[in-house]
């Protein structure tokens, strides 16, 4: 049964690899066997977290700075990748932004400015076509298929309960969740169903990852708040995705192409 969720031999690619889930994800495909390239936009916090999931596990994961709403950044990853690796046969495309003023990211939709509208979607969903576009010239050329995973959101697939934001904070932050986040992430599986029709004669599955909210610093309020809305009564922990993951990862879903694996305690089913 293991070997169904065997990944050795294959070489992973984790956009926003330094990131809160990003890290673990990386960490949980070099454990199953997979050679691990670890992408990100900051280069001090890539080299960081390889170095820190290095040292812990004894893996040889590989950090590449890209900025991937950027077509020529994008286009070096995939060759640095290639260089070192020799292939790509796994992508998960899984970078997001805030934007850089958190104050801009969360005003409120009447006021909400079109240029923060315009950063958050050149890499929520721009980002995403642009690391697919590349990754999967690269899986066709070598002509073995290959698995891609996006990650979506809970509130890609359905809309935010607004009243769980009253008192809710993070990082020191009032938050909510931004329509544009809503929006580049029902775009993120919209994009993936069409990328699974369109690439399903080359083997190339391509599947959503969904998670709800993970805990990961917000406050006592907000994470009541949320939990009362989950039939599970809690927030999800980052390893509680891992089993997904390799699953759409391995040959244990080689029947499974445009899909979205919900990981949210059942908040979406009521
Ligand atoms: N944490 C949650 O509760 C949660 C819930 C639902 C969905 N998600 C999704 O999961 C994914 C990971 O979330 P996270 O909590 O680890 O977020 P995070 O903000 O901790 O990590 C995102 C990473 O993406 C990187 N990044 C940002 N812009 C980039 C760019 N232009 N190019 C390359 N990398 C860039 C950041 O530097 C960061 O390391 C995101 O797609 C997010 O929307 C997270």
């Amino acid at each position: 049964m293991s070997e169904l969720f065997d990944l050795a031999g294959k070489v992973a690619v984790v956009t926003g690899g330094a990131g809160i889930l990003g890290r673990g994800f990386c960490q949980v495909l070099a454990a199953h066997g997979a050679r691990v390239a670890l992408v990100d936009v900051s280069e001090a916090s890539a080299r960081e977290a390889a170095e820190t999931l290095n040292a812990a596990d004894g893996t040889d994961i590989f950090p590449v700075v890209c900025d991937v709403s950027d077509p020529h950044s994008v286009k070096s990853m995939v060759e640095a990748v290639v260089k070192r690796f020799g292939r790509i046969d796994i992508l998960h495309n899984n970078a997001a932004t805030k934007s850089r003023d958190l104050l801009a990211f969360f005003e409120p939709f009447e006021t909400y400015s079109a240029d923060v509208w315009r950063e958050i979607m050149s890499v929520n969903i721009d980002g995403m076509f642009l690391v697919a576009q590349a990754v999967g010239k690269q899986m066709l050329a070598q002509g073995s298929g290959g698995s891609m995973i996006q990650t979506a959101s809970i509130y890609g697939v359905v809309a935010p309960d607004q009243r769980i934001y009253e008192g809710s904070q993070y990082m020191g932050v009032a938050i909510n969740t931004p329509a544009v986040y809503s929006a580049s992430k029902a775009a993120v599986i919209g994009l993936a169903k069409y990328l699974a029709t369109y690439w399903a004669s080359h083997n190339i599955r391509v599947n959503v990852l969904t998670p709800g909210g993970i805990e990961s610093g917000q406050n006592d309020v907000f994470r009541q708040r949320y939990s009362n809305r989950v039939p599970l009564g809690r927030m999800g922990r980052d390893n509680e995705l891992h089993g997904a993951l390799i699953f759409l990862a391995s040959d244990a879903s080689s029947y499974v192409t445009g899909q979205n694996v919900i990981v949210d305690g059942g908040m979406s089913c009521w």
